[in-house]
């Protein structure tokens, strides 16, 4: 693939992954991007999963033929970038390996070398000149280790972004890029918005026309999109207007009240309602729900004077990645002394702008007059 006249895309696809970093389902698969510019000098942007290192290095070699890379520049030292940096400096031991300080660290932590004769160590606002191509390096750390450096191509006016803007999903597969970016972003830097906005402010300095992540597609137009997402995911502001309504049920009744709700707020024209039971559905995704929209409903039974294990490792999902900003409504279901609408909210207490209903529902085992009262109360507070 070919990104600009001397940039070319030698990445890999994953169709084998079963759970990307160990814990998010990627049912389309994941790539790993790696990318080659051929000028005076010739450099490689990062590497690719163990899995794929012969194909990765067959890619370099059907761009190089029989030239030698200069420069292999190492913008991120997670194994999914990282874990083929071994064989390509078996095949290309001249290369300068050129990383931050922080990531020739990790790398002598994971592969117990760290390339002490052929380093370039480089920092904020360091330049590599190729040839026509000048490179400058824009440290972007926590997005999404503390070593990742990011590079800018003046010539070429492209920004090469580590795992920013990246998403889920090989580039054999196509479908929508938000849903599957705004998942990745969420579960993977969503507890660094601050540090994002920092790397949003320098990059709005730079005269960008194509982004090349690591993950997902190459982006060449309509960039203020891709931007403006990044800008509302990281100052955690809702991006639609909607509701989600998060459940979890024992026996049904918790969610016979949840999707009663849900009715309800159809019925009364709500701009969106989602409803995702926490123990089937992919918690993710809910994550990804809960910081797209404004208002969120949680309903969840009591359990072992708590709340249920699945609404508490939601919730907790949320606040580690510093949710804010929202509205907040609460369903507790309990057959005696129910506790899980008071654990709920202590459990958003050092949350910052959260608003919650006035309305409670309070569930006694199943739903009855007085309850499906309160869900209409709850329905007409979130839709005022
Ligand atoms: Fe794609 Fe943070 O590694």
């Amino acid at each position: 693939m070919t990104i600009t006249e001397d940039i070319k895309y030698v990445g890999v696809n994953d169709h084998d992954i079963d759970l990307f970093e160990g814990q998010h389902q990627v049912e389309n698969g994941m790539a790993y991007n790696s990318y080659v510019i051929t000028d005076d000098k010739i450099a490689i942007f990062d590497t690719v999963d163990a899995h794929f290192s012969e194909e990765w290095l067959a890619n370099i070699k059907n761009v190089l033929d029989d030239a030698k890379p200069d420069y292999l520049i190492i913008q991120h030292m997670e194994p999914d970038h990282s874990a083929s940096i071994g064989i390509f400096m078996e095949n290309y031991p001249d290369t300068t390996i050129v990383a931050s300080a922080k990531a020739f660290t990790i790398m002598k932590q994971f592969f117990g070398c760290d390339y002490a004769e052929h380093q370039l160590v480089v920092k904020e606002k360091d330049t590599l000149e190729l040839g026509k191509h000048t490179l400058t390096f824009v440290a972007a750390p926590m997005v999404h280790w503390p070593e990742v450096i990011m590079t800018y191509d003046s010539y070429a006016k492209v920004f090469f972004s580590a795992d920013a803007f990246g998403k889920f999903g090989a580039l054999d597969v196509e479908e929508d890029w938000a849903c599957e970016a705004r998942r990745y972003y969420f579960g993977i830097v969503g507890k660094y918005g601050a540090q994002v906005q920092a790397l949003l402010k320098k990059a709005a300095g730079l005269d960008i026309q194509t982004i090349c992540p690591l993950h997902g597609p190459v982006l060449n137009e309509n960039l203020d999109f891709y931007l403006n997402l990044y800008q509302t995911w990281s100052a955690y502001e809702p991006e639609d207007k909607g509701v989600l309504i998060a459940y979890t049920s024992v026996y049904g009744n918790t969610k016979k009240a949840a999707e009663l709700l849900a009715q309800m707020l159809v019925d009364k024209g709500c701009e969106k309602v989602a409803i995702t039971d926490l123990a089937r559905d992919d918690i993710a995704e809910a994550v990804e729900d809960a910081f797209r929209y404004d208002r969120l409903v949680l309903a969840t039974t009591t359990y072992n004077g708590d709340v249920f294990p699945f609404m508490r490792e939601f919730i907790e999902s949320l606040t580690e990645r510093n949710y804010q900003k929202r509205t907040i409504g609460l369903i507790e279901n309990g057959s005696w002394a129910a506790t899980a609408a008071k654990v709920m909210r202590q459990l958003f207490e050092k949350s910052k702008e959260i608003t919650f209903t006035e309305t409670t529902v309070k569930i006694m085992s199943a739903l009855n007059e007085e309850s499906t009262t309160q869900l209409e109360n709850l329905a007409e507070e979130l839709c005022k």
